[in-house]
């Protein structure tokens, strides 16, 4: 009786094992010819109905060219004439990666998207409906004022910090940009994180907070994503993120235990500093100590900018997010000093 059992146990693990080599291609094939999704439900499950960017799912044409890898093309070969490149152009988005066949058993879609006209969406690192356009109106010269000790403490530590910065990169912004990046996208993180745990722990909604810290960190990263595509980092530079990493993650999400006022307060001065290197650097384009270069492909997609976009047309619209994540962590901090909760005030979700 033992035996059988165990006989049939092996065969069923046979067949597990064998089922995705035999089936594989037909379920991958059955998904890729799904019927086209109406453009009016994806943009009503998206949120962005009214909107000019309607996405289909459909099979993934081979060769199509995507919109705004247009911009690129400028200054490189084809991708069809420059295979390397096409793969250098998708760093940030896995793009095509995928293409050689990865078997989809479980039933997890490849999720092929296209554009409304046609064209295929390059990006796996961010989706269409994740896309803005950036808020250019907001105002930049915005400065919390430190009063408080903790607020002089949050103060003084940026701008101790922003002294070595100076050192190592001087006037490098390209580089100076991609290297803060790595540090900026840790708070929203390590915040987010944290009060999910506290969510878990306390049987208690976060007010949205915790999907606006990840969505800061997303953006964040996605900063980053832009600037591997301007500046590429040297070995050394990639030794030094590391190290920083390790020591800020840890000291931020020390700081954020013993006091969320001072942590965000502290990030909300980090960000006023990230505005003022930014407008550094326009500077920089403007005087043409930096060449002002085409917009890379993915930033087009991500800010939605014009076909013919430019680098200062990207350091723009993140100096606005910048603005952005200054306001939303100051607001969080002084949620804190008034002795409230941040649940207690609805989250800035989708604030760009
Ligand atoms: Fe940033
Ligand atoms: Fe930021």
């Amino acid at each position: 009786m033992m035996m059988r059992r165990g006989g049939a146990k092996l065969a069923s693990s046979l067949i597990a094992v064998a089922k995705p080599r035999l089936f594989t291609t037909a379920t991958t094939a059955s998904r890729l010819l799904k019927p086209t999704i109406a453009a009016a439900e994806v943009a009503s499950v998206s949120g962005l109905t009214g909107s000019n960017w309607i996405w289909t799912r459909a099979p993934a044409i081979g060769g199509v060219r995507f919109a705004s890898s247009v911009t690129l093309d400028v200054k490189t070969p084809t991708p069809e004439t420059n295979p390397k490149k096409t793969e250098n152009e998708s760093t940030g988005g896995d793009a095509n990666k995928g293409e050689k066949g990865i078997n989809s058993y479980w039933g997890v879609e490849p999720n092929k998207i296209t554009k409304e006209d046609g064209t295929e969406w390059k990006w796996n690192c961010f989706r269409p409906w994740e896309t803005y356009e950036a808020d250019l109106k907001i105002d930049l010269k915005k400065h919390h004022v430190p009063t408080t000790f903790l607020d002089k403490l949050a103060y003084w530590t940026v701008k101790s910090l922003r002294l070595p910065t100076d050192l190592f990169f001087q006037r490098r912004y390209g580089c100076r940009a991609m290297m803060l990046e790595t540090v900026a996208a840790v708070p929203g993180m390590v915040g987010g994180m944290l009060l999910h745990c506290k969510s878990l722990r306390r049987f208690e909604q976060s007010g949205g907070w915790i999907k606006a810290l990840l969505e800061e960190a997303e953006n964040e990263r996605m900063h980053l994503m832009t600037f591997m595509e301007v500046a590429k980092p040297k070995w050394y530079e990639r030794a030094l993120v590391i190290t920083v990493q390790g020591v800020f993650f840890n000291a931020y999400f020390l700081g954020y235990v013993i006091s969320p006022k001072f942590a965000h307060r502290m990030v909300g001065y980090l960000e006023e500093e990230a505005i003022h290197s930014y407008t550094e650097f326009l500077k920089e384009l403007d005087k043409g100590n930096i060449e002002n270069v085409p917009a890379p492909a993915i930033a087009i997609d991500y800010w939605r900018l014009p076909a013919d976009a430019t680098l200062r047309d990207v350091v723009t619209v993140i100096r606005a997010d910048e603005a952005h994540h200054r306001d939303v962590n100051h607001f969080a901090s002084d949620i804190h000093y008034q002795g409230r909760e941040l649940k207690e005030a609805p989250a800035p979700i989708g604030y760009h």
